[in-house]
């Protein structure tokens, strides 16, 4: 689990351990990824999805304490609200390199291993940006539509090794990410997250523990013939 120590990827750590999963909680944040893993009594790892040395020494530490790694979700992500006009080039590199690019590469560290033991599940933290935009989040939204046709490629090439790749793409969801935009961004962060919540046809914020729900079951054998698919979980939301 990338991005385990807060959110969705917390509540999901909690999730797969109750369903008996021995967990590695990875995070930027270790002292917050341990405090996940005592809960769930897992182990944690530094692991920045922007470092490829970083990945490789949290992958191969997992493996030696937890064994061969059954399933991946890259669930890290993060980003800077604003309009496209006023981003410049050093934004769209942070943005993509943790909601893309540390897709790819963490995927890229884990991937080998299932292939050897023909079987894996991976399961990534899309969103529904990625699939109809979100005002404000145009890197985002590019990054996260980048991850499902990733997600779909791998889903692809890895069939015939028993693979599946699939994703997730939560609507607004109650965590740090989403609640601290106002804090952050003010006015702009308080209105997206009113036009994103109007947006769903529940009519309210999603909690963490709705998105694992689905991700523990897209990474268990309930989900064995369903690979290639982004699983909406954002109250119906269709447009933002
Ligand atoms: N909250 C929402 O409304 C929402 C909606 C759609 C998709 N998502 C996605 O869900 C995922 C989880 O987000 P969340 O809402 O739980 O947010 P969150 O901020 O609560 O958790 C994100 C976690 O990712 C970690 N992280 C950030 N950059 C990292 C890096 N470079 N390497 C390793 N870890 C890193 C953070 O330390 C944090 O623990 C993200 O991919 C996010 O884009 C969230």
């Amino acid at each position: 689990m990338t991005g385990g120590a807060s959110g969705i990827g917390a509540a999901t750590c909690r999730r797969l351990a109750a369903e008996g999963a021995r967990v590695a909680v990875t995070d930027m944040n270790l002292d917050g990824a341990r405090q996940v893993a005592d809960e769930v009594t897992g182990a944690a790892y530094e692991l920045d999805v922007r470092a490829e040395d970083s990945i490789r020494a949290a992958v191969d530490a997992a493996e030696a304490d937890l064994g061969p790694i059954d399933a991946l979700v890259n669930n890290a992500g993060y980003d800077e609200w604003g309009w496209f006009t006023d981003t410049d080039p050093a934004l769209w590199d942070r943005v993509l390199a943790v909601n893309l690019r540390g897709v790819i590469a963490v995927t890229h560290a884990v991937l080998p291993g299932m292939q050897q033991r023909r079987r894996g599940r991976i399961v990534n933290t899309a969103s529904e940006a990625g699939r109809v935009g979100s005002s404000g989040s145009a890197i985002y939204s590019a990054a996260k539509a980048g991850v499902i046709g990733f997600t779909k490629a791998i889903a692809i090439e890895n069939g015939r090794y028993g693979i599946t790749s699939n994703a997730v793409a939560p609507g607004p969801i109650e965590t740090p990410l989403l609640m601290g935009a106002p804090d952050a961004f003010g006015d702009l962060g308080k209105r997206l997250v009113e036009n994103m919540v109007g947006s769903t046809n529940l009519r309210r914020l999603g909690q963490p523990d709705e998105v694992a729900a689905a991700i523990a079951f897209l990474a268990s054998d309930d989900a064995s013939y369903i690979t290639g698919q982004a699983l909406g979980v954002s109250g119906g939301l269709a447009r933002i």
